[in-house]
């Protein structure tokens, strides 16, 4: 059976960090989305992982620390770009690929000589990292394949039976995962987009190059980012040309995500009006999309993003949705 504990309740932070010492795992809000964690010092605990997951062996893991110091005992090299990215944007949504130490198992890094770290900045995670004094990995915590929960309730609705707790922290405040900036290339290379964007990471490190994203043997270097990822279960249009046209004739389980407010003569149940902020629609898509899923929805039709830099991540997560 499956705990779902409020995370305000101290008891329900020390129940957390009994079950991950003893190499159990643990649902736990960030700021991005919900991580599934385990003790990334624990090779059967992170085995775990990939197990509940149904997620592929080559497929590897970040893995959370919440200070510099638990960051260095997971690598064997800190360039001097890592120590400026962990002051400027540490705690906050950015992993950094760097070669592993001896520490990290195989497993976390599917057989690579890198691994991902990343400090977070949810004062939940941040709590349980402390209390644990080793590092959790965690990826987000869906079955694979499927959408990154935004919400304690979106967790049980994929993992309720397969692991013993969820930490219910409320909704992320951010609602996408996390830049992945990989340091190890000659060129810094962000192989998964975030809210931490190109343009930022160019300010403070000069030149960063952007992964050339579907199907380049580069992106392989990061197999989360191979296309068939983060859908609904539901088919996903991207209403990209046609869109007055599209809405004229919507099917009654076809729910529309748009930045247009509801017309008149739409169902207000299946049109979801979302905010014209990316940080704003950022926070609100996963969730929409589980609702969506949840609702049964037979096809989700998606309005176009503004063509503006600033909303490249989410235009790339909508775009991976649509990809099933
Ligand atoms: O915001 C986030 O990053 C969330 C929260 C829970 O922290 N985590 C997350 O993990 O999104 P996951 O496993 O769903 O996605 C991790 C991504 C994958 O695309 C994976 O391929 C990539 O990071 N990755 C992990 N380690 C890597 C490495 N050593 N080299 C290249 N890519 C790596
Ligand atoms: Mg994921």
């Amino acid at each position: 059976m499956t705990e779902i504990l409020p995370a305000s309740n101290p008891d329900s932070i020390r129940q957390a960090k009994r079950l991950l010492s003893k190499g159990h795992l643990v649902a736990i809000p960030t700021e991005t989305v919900y991580g599934l964690a385990a003790n990334a010092f624990s090779e059967e605990a992170v085995a775990g992982i990939f197990a509940v997951k149904g997620r592929p062996s080559n497929n590897p893991l970040i893995v959370h620390v919440s200070s510099v110091k638990m960051a260095r005992d997971c690598i064997s090299a800190w360039p001097e770009e890592a120590n400026i990215l962990a002051e400027k944007f540490w705690p906050g949504p950015l992993s950094m690929v760097l070669p592993k130490s001896e520490k990290i198992s195989n497993i976390v890094t599917a057989g690579g000589p890198t691994v991902a770290v990343r400090s977070p900045s949810n004062p939940i995670m941040k709590e349980i990292l402390e209390q644990c004094g080793f590092p959790l990995a965690a990826p987000s915590a869906n079955l694979s394949n499927r959408v990154s929960p935004t919400k304690a309730e979106y967790v049980a609705a994929q993992l309720n039976g397969r692991i013993p707790l969820i930490l219910d922290g409320g909704a992320c405040q951010i609602g996408i995962e996390s830049t992945v900036l990989d340091l190890t290339s000659s060129t810094p290379t962000i192989l998964r987009l975030g809210l931490i964007n190109l343009a930022q990471l160019q300010k403070v490190l000069g030149e960063v190059r952007l992964a050339s994203m579907t199907g380049s043997k580069e992106i392989l270097k990061s197999p989360g980012q191979l296309c068939r990822h983060y859908s609904p279960r539901a088919k996903v249009i991207l209403g990209e040309g046609s869109w007055d046209e599209l809405i004229i004739n919507l099917d009654k389980n076809t729910h529309v995500i748009a930045l247009d407010s509801v017309p008149n003569d739409k169902n207000p149940d299946t049109w979801h009006k979302m905010p014209n902020s990316v940080q704003g629609y950022a926070k609100k898509i996963y969730e929409i999309l589980n609702r969506c899923d949840q609702a049964n929805a037979k096809a989700i039709l998606i309005q176009p993003l503004p063509v503006e830099s600033e909303w490249d991540a989410v235009r790339d997560r909508v775009y991976r949705a649509s990809m099933n």
